[in-house]
């Protein structure tokens, strides 16, 4: 049985994870630093993306060539997913992007959907979800049923830093899905948080997103 993580551990992941978790490196380097890793892990995810033969006319002569004919649906998980999103684009250029908004009730952890652009229906496609952390696993759980949902062929997740206790609830909820990612870190904290982690993936993305955000999903949890 194929193992379902791939740790990716080249040095110059390594290194760039390094910088990741520093505290202080700066929001602009932390973004560049999430799409190179991301890039790196979508490298090795999508090695088996089809491809059809073609030649090509060179100044001196005619090459055997390959291209690229299959397009993947990249599914970013909002906030933090969309920092993985151009390093994945380097590497399949010819996704296409539909997003996923998912927030994690600060109280109970679980992931709260406020914004689902997935097409209805996803047979037959290869589905790419990203998202930088896989803490307690709930909002990766919950984007994978999203897109199984709806027929996806084949669900691929590619995160930064995935925690050992998220990864085996993953397993079990989601079986047979691979995750590819650049480190696992042994536990969560009480708030749920990664540790040691990188702190808060969206937010050093980002910046804080202010009481907005979380206050309309408070509130539209207790409309129902
Ligand atoms: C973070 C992170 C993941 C989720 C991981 O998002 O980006 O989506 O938490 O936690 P889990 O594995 O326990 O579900 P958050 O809900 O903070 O939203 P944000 O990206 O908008 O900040
Ligand atoms: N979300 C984050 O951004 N970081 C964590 O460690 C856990 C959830």
């Amino acid at each position: 049985m194929t193992d379902p993580v791939h740790v990716c551990r080249h040095p110059t992941v390594a290194d760039r994870l390094a910088q990741l978790r520093a505290e202080a490196t700066p929001r602009s380097r932390f973004r560049e630093l999430i799409a190179e890793v991301a890039s790196f892990l979508a490298f090795e995810a999508l090695s088996d993306l089809e491809t059809r033969h073609l030649t090509v006319r060179t100044p001196v002569g005619e090459a055997e060539c390959q291209e690229i004919v299959e397009a993947p649906l990249l599914v970013p998980i909002l906030r933090a997913g969309l920092g993985m999103v151009p390093g994945v684009q380097l590497v399949a250029p010819t996704c296409d992007v539909a997003h996923l908004g998912l927030k994690r009730d600060e109280t109970t952890l679980a992931a709260i959907c406020y914004l689902d652009g997935l097409p209805a229906d996803l047979t037959g496609r290869r589905v790419v979800v990203c998202d930088p952390m896989l803490a307690t696993g709930g909002s990766l759980i919950e984007a994978v049923r999203f897109v199984e949902r709806r027929q996806a062929a084949r669900v691929q997740v590619l995160s930064v830093v995935a925690s050992q206790p998220g990864l085996q609830r993953f397993h079990a909820e989601a079986p047979g899905v691979e995750v590819w990612c650049a480190a696992v870190d042994p536990s969560l904290d009480e708030r749920g948080y990664i540790v040691p982690g990188l702190g808060d993936a969206g937010d050093r993305l980002f910046g804080p997103p202010g009481e907005g955000l979380t206050s309309r999903v408070r509130s539209s949890r207790s409309s129902g």
